[in-house]
């Protein structure tokens, strides 16, 4: 079995030193109750702590009732939610772990509110996925005022200083799977003739700035991004560089680099999904910026995963879907490689070279 290097070598970046480059992705769990976090939220981030996971991230967590894509996701529009975040912090600081937490609105694919926004109001959001029964199809959303783009860039900030308070590591902002910066930053989300629809990557950019304006300015901020859109007529991955590189401008430091979530996927616009099917779209966002990235996508084999940090395409790995299967991932990859060196004599590289004279 192939060493691992790179999974377990440390990284740091500003004030933030991940003791190895596994990364838990954000990952929605629908389990709370007004937007406060609660004993499953604790057990599932810190079960991945003790798991080993060099940096978790919290899953989207919105900054208005009407940001949130079912009643049961978090939230950090207010004091109670943020107190209840506490807890997990320092359980999982316990652990050696870092976290951070992915702030968001959810714009057009809100659900389980009267009140759909978004960029424009250009109909209903058709995704593929059907919405959960409980909480209502999606709904044509209307079109944010000025003064209301002001308010929502007051709620990102808000939360973010929330999330300061409640003692995270670092902020990552949700930018990515068609949501509210993605509509705004895409084209075919944002039909705007005034200055937001001008300059597309304004909203994020003042989103960008208002989180900083709280944030201890070692703290790194993190970015998703759809660097490629994956519907029909969605934006390319050169378009996705563009936006990183607006992004970084503002003051990202690391580019987290998703892809898709805007549409019904469309197989002509989007990687087929195997193993590390999007990590070409982080390797680009990379060399675009020269900043940080991590990739996720199906890197769930601790090998191919590896194999992607010594590549020198993303600095960082999300494993996601693993994570959920296994909290122990990256303790269990280590558990094989150890069984592996204490294989039978006959079983070692050299003997099996020797064997099948390769
Ligand atoms: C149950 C579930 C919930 C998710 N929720 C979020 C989320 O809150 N924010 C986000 O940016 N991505 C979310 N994702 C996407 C993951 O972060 C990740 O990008 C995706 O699962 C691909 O990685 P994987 O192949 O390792 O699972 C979610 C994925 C799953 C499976």
């Amino acid at each position: 079995m192939a060493k691992f290097r790179f999974l377990n070598t440390p990284f740091t970046i500003k004030n933030l030193a991940l003791k190895n480059r596994l990364v838990m992705p954000p990952m929605c769990q629908y389990q709370a109750t007004d937007g406060v976090p609660n004993d499953w939220h604790y057990v599932h981030y810190v079960s991945r702590a003790v798991g080993g996971a060099g940096l978790i991230i919290v899953e989207m967590t919105n900054v208005a009732p009407n940001g949130r894509i079912s009643p049961r996701c978090l939230g950090l529009w207010n004091d109670e939610q943020r107190d209840g975040f506490k807890k997990i912090v320092d359980a999982v600081h316990a652990q050696g772990s870092k976290i951070a937490i992915q702030i968001a609105h959810a714009g057009r694919k809100a659900l389980g509110t009267d009140d759909v926004v978004s960029a424009s109001a250009n109909g209903a959001y058709g995704g593929g996925v059907e919405a959960d029964p409980r909480w209502g199809g999606y709904q044509e959303p209307r079109e944010l005022s000025r003064a209301e783009i002001a308010q929502t860039v007051q709620a990102f900030q808000d939360a973010v200083r929330r999330a300061v308070e409640a003692g995270f590591d670092a902020i990552e902002l949700h930018g990515a799977h068609g949501y509210l910066i993605h509509q705004f930053h895409a084209p075919k989300t944002n039909l705007r003739s005034d200055e937001y629809g001008e300059n597309k990557f304004l909203f994020g950019e003042q989103v960008i700035a208002a989180a900083r304006a709280v944030m201890p300015p070692e703290m790194p901020l993190l970015v998703r991004i759809s660097a490629q859109e994956y519907g029909a007529n969605g934006y390319d991955l050169a378009y996705g560089c563009e936006i990183a590189k607006h992004y970084a401008a503002a003051g990202a430091d690391v580019i987290d680099v998703s892809g898709g979530g805007d549409d019904t996927p469309d197989a002509a616009h989007m990687p087929q999904i195997a193993a590390g099917y999007q990590v070409y779209l982080a390797d680009a966002v990379k060399k675009a910026t020269g900043l940080p990235v991590i990739a996720v996508g199906l890197l769930d084999d601790p090998a191919v995963a590896d194999y992607v940090l010594g590549s020198g395409a993303a600095d960082l790995v999300a494993v996601g879907r693993g994570l959920l299967r296994d909290p122990y991932w990256l303790l269990n990859a280590q558990y094989r490689q150890t069984a592996a060196d204490a294989a039978p004599v006959q079983f070692v590289p050299d003997s099996y070279r020797r064997a099948f004279g390769v």
